[in-house]
């Protein structure tokens, strides 16, 4: 992770310096300040480079005087429109846009308006400077990325400092999914999986595993089925984060069940071979379970918390699961297994009527890539949601807005539950053709939640991506680890939300020279008076102000 720290504004006397001005601020006070300790060099760079401010736009000047390396311009946009998500983009273009350098300053004064603007900033650097190179070798150090840590400039260093520490949190969560997503399936099998979950006792979860031997005694029949062809032993994790003081019975914990399937060959029911290695990820489902209790121990969050997840390996051999077999859940209720490919439901089934048994949680959501079919239906763009509870999947839709993981809500029905329908069982693993097979894939898993408020996200086509985004690089997503965050923190953790006006924010102080303690006046004759007009740019959102530590403006 990147090392954060926040500061008064003050000229680096090295390295580099990053500067996110909105298309208004083009020719501003701000602009003007650096422009003059750097001689000038600032406006004849953002001439020459037709530097706009938009959104998304950045432009790097080199050598640009005062003893930087570089001068990175990134684009915020229109002013009215910078929020929370903008703020995290130009930290997320920041730091891709600053190559080889090892330390940056980013003068976050530009973005100003609500409390956590350079801590939206500084996540955003940091979400996108995160790398997965453990199997990298042979790699040359120059070209490796080499940066180590941002120096966020900002009004008040130690308010940043605090909004900053609750989304470290979140970002170490989303690196633990992210991590997890990544590792090749020959060394995340689901005991060492497990292993690696049980480092969260460190931050205070109880972690407990349960073995073959532990699952048979409970009557797991449903996700055994998929392991016993796999020389790799199964697993379940239950992590519990306890979050509120209070031992009363009727305080009802939430509940969070991850498909962990390490590796998907679809069994005897087998894949093609061409992009079978990409089902690697099909575990994405427990590693945002996994990340999500990280992120929530690692902020401390004041709830009560429940993390299951199921970890097996589907393979063919001549001890798997054949099409037909009929096994036994741990519900009662049996299965026809007519496609041994459809074994995340199977997975799923025992976990999610276990956790239901077990804790009775307020409500259960459940994370899997679970069908191919959600992504011909959403693309890469929008994971399914599927819902009993109208209320949960409006809420997991707003905090999915909020963060920039969307979810879109898919039908349930009886009419889709008949296609489940089994001539010698209760019901078979899937529908009858490829219609609707995310639709009946989820009502497959319906049927195993009893009752319970429960929403079944299904991240296939979210869970990995293929280009980088600004605060997402290329590959694991860690998609709904931000927002089952968001979620808890906005509905669980026993605030109410208040509406409150941006407080109006003090003009930013000037640029102090390089090594001077104090906000110096910059330019001289007159200049003081200019810097001091600077308006400090206000965030057009209400800033909610019930939860400073982790609330920012919506989108
Ligand atoms: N893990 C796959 C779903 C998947 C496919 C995830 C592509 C990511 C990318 C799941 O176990 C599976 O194989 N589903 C089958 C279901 C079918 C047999 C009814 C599918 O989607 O083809
Ligand atoms: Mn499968
Ligand atoms: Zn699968």
């Amino acid at each position: 992770m990147l090392d954060l720290a926040f500061a008064k504004a003050a000229l680096p006397e090295s390295g580099a310096l990053v500067l996110p001005l909105a298309e208004e601020d083009l020719g501003g006070a701000l602009m003007g300040e650096w422009d003059r300790l750097l001689g000038g060099s600032l406006s004849r760079g953002v001439a020459a480079a037709e530097f706009k401010g938009r959104k998304g736009q950045s432009t790097t000047l080199y050598a640009p005087g005062g003893g930087l390396s570089r001068l990175v311009l990134v684009g915020l946009g229109k002013r009215e429109a910078l929020d929370a998500a903008g703020a995290e983009a130009a930290g997320g273009n920041a730091a891709a846009a600053l190559g080889k350098e090892t330390v940056a300053s980013v003068d976050a004064r530009a973005i100003g308006g609500w409390a956590g603007a350079a801590a939206d900033l500084a996540l955003g650097a940091t979400l996108r400077a995160w790398r997965f190179d453990r199997y990298r070798t042979t790699e040359k150090p120059e070209d490796k990325p080499r940066l180590t840590g941002i120096k966020v400039l900002c009004e008040d260093p130690q308010a940043a400092k605090a909004e900053w520490a609750s989304r470290r949190a979140v970002a170490e969560g989303v690196f633990l999914a992210r991590e997890l997503v990544s590792e090749p399936a020959n060394i995340l099998n689901p005991p060492e999986f497990a292993d690696r979950l049980r480092k969260l006792e460190k931050l205070g979860v109880e972690v407990e595993v349960f073995g073959q031997k532990d699952l048979e005694k409970l009557g797991f029949g449903s996700m055994l089925c998929v392991s016993q062809g796999s020389a790799q032993p199964p697993r379940m994790v239950v992590m519990r984060w306890n979050g509120t003081d209070s031992k009363k019975k009727d305080s009802k914990p939430v509940a969070f069940v991850g498909k962990g399937v390490t590796f998907d060959t679809g069994g005897i029911s087998i894949k093609p071979a061409g992009g079978m290695e990409d089902m690697k990820w099909d575990m994405a489902g427990a590693g945002t379970v996994a990340g999500l209790m990280m992120a929530l121990a690692g902020r401390k969050a004041k709830v009560d918390v429940v993390g299951l997840v199921g970890l097996v390996e589907n393979m063919p051999s001549s001890t798997a699961v054949r099409p037909g077999d009929v096994v036994t859940s741990y519900s009662g209720q049996t299965i026809e297994v007519i496609n041994t490919d459809a074994e995340g439901r199977l997975v799923l089934a025992d976990v999610l009527s276990y956790c239901k048994k077990r804790f009775d949680p307020a409500f259960m959501v459940n994370l899997a890539t679970l069908t191919g079919a959600i992504i011909v239906a959403l693309g890469n763009e929008h994971a399914g949601l599927f819902s009993n509870d109208d209320g949960l999947a409006q809420r997991i839709q707003e905090a999915g807005k909020a963060v920039g993981e969307l979810a879109w809500r898919m039908p349930l029905g009886e009419a889709y539950d008949r296609a489940i329908k089994s001539d010698i069982a209760d019901m078979k693993n899937v529908g009858g053709g490829r219609a609707g097979g995310s639709i009946t894939a989820a009502q497959f898993i319906q049927r195993f939640v009893d009752g319970c408020p429960w929403a079944h996200l299904d991240i296939a086509g979210v869970a990995w991506g293929s280009k980088d985004q600004p605060t997402v690089p290329k590959g694991a997503t860690a998609w709904g680890v931000r927002l089952l965050d968001r979620l808890v923190a906005e509905h669980h953790e026993g605030r109410t939300p208040a509406p409150a006006e941006v407080p109006a924010a003090e003009p930013p102080a000037a640029v102090s020279g390089a090594g001077s303690e104090s906000p110096a006046v910059l330019a001289e004759g007159g200049g003081a008076s200019a810097d001091a007009s600077i308006a400090a740019p206000v965030a057009p959102a209400p800033a909610p102000a019930a939860r400073p530590a982790t609330r920012r403006p919506r989108r």
